[in-house]
């Protein structure tokens, strides 16, 4: 088989596919959420967490004024609403109300936890730096929410139980279930 070489790097989507997570923020009142999936831990102790935000969504200026983020991973039963708050803006609407999304109490920030996630990290933001048109916001683990039964006794995710949000790029999803 020809491998093909370009210089020509383009949208890159070689990389995928990628989990899709729905961050949370909250300030001034208001509350949003978006999808990201250009996300990665960062350090196991501190244990640290990325996300890669352009800095026009309006979610990066409530976390900007927060110093809050959370991270929630939702299972492949949420792929409509995972893409549904990464295809609209919540300067014009209220997501939550929007989209009916159910949520949880934070323990250590005032970040939406999402009920449906079975697995959440409510952040604080240690760092905020720009990499060409997107920013890397660099969040520190204060609190981990997990759906007991979505893991393992070794603590890995259990695809028996819960499938995650694969995202291929453009406006393709895929799941890791055996029949999919
Ligand atoms: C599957 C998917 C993945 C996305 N990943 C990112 C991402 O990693 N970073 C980003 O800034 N936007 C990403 N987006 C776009 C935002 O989620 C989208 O612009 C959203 O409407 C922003 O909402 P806001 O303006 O209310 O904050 C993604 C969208 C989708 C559908």
């Amino acid at each position: 088989m020809a491998k093909m070489i370009s210089e020509d790097v383009g949208v890159f989507y070689q990389h995928y596919p990628k989990v899709a997570a729905i961050v949370t923020a909250r300030a001034e009142g208001k509350h949003n959420a978006m999808t990201v999936d250009w996300h990665t831990a960062l350090s196991s102790n501190p244990p640290l967490y990325g996300i890669c935000v352009a800095h026009r969504r309006f979610t990066y200026r409530l976390i900007v004024e927060s110093k809050e983020f959370g991270v929630n991973f939702m299972p492949s039963e949420a792929v409509e609403l995972v893409h549904a708050v990464g295809s609209s803006a919540g300067q014009q609407m209220d997501k939550f109300q929007e989209f009916d999304i159910a949520r949880d109490r934070p323990v250590k920030t005032r970040v939406p936890i999402l009920r449906d996630a079975y697995a959440a990290f409510e952040c604080q933001l240690v760092d905020d730096r720009e990499y060409g048109d997107y920013r890397l916001l660099v969040g520190m683990i204060v609190a981990v929410h997990t759906l007991r039964e979505a893991f393992t006794a070794e603590g890995t995710l259990d695809l028996d139980k819960v499938s995650p949000v694969l995202y291929l790029g453009r406006e393709f999803y895929v799941d890791t279930s055996r029949t999919a």
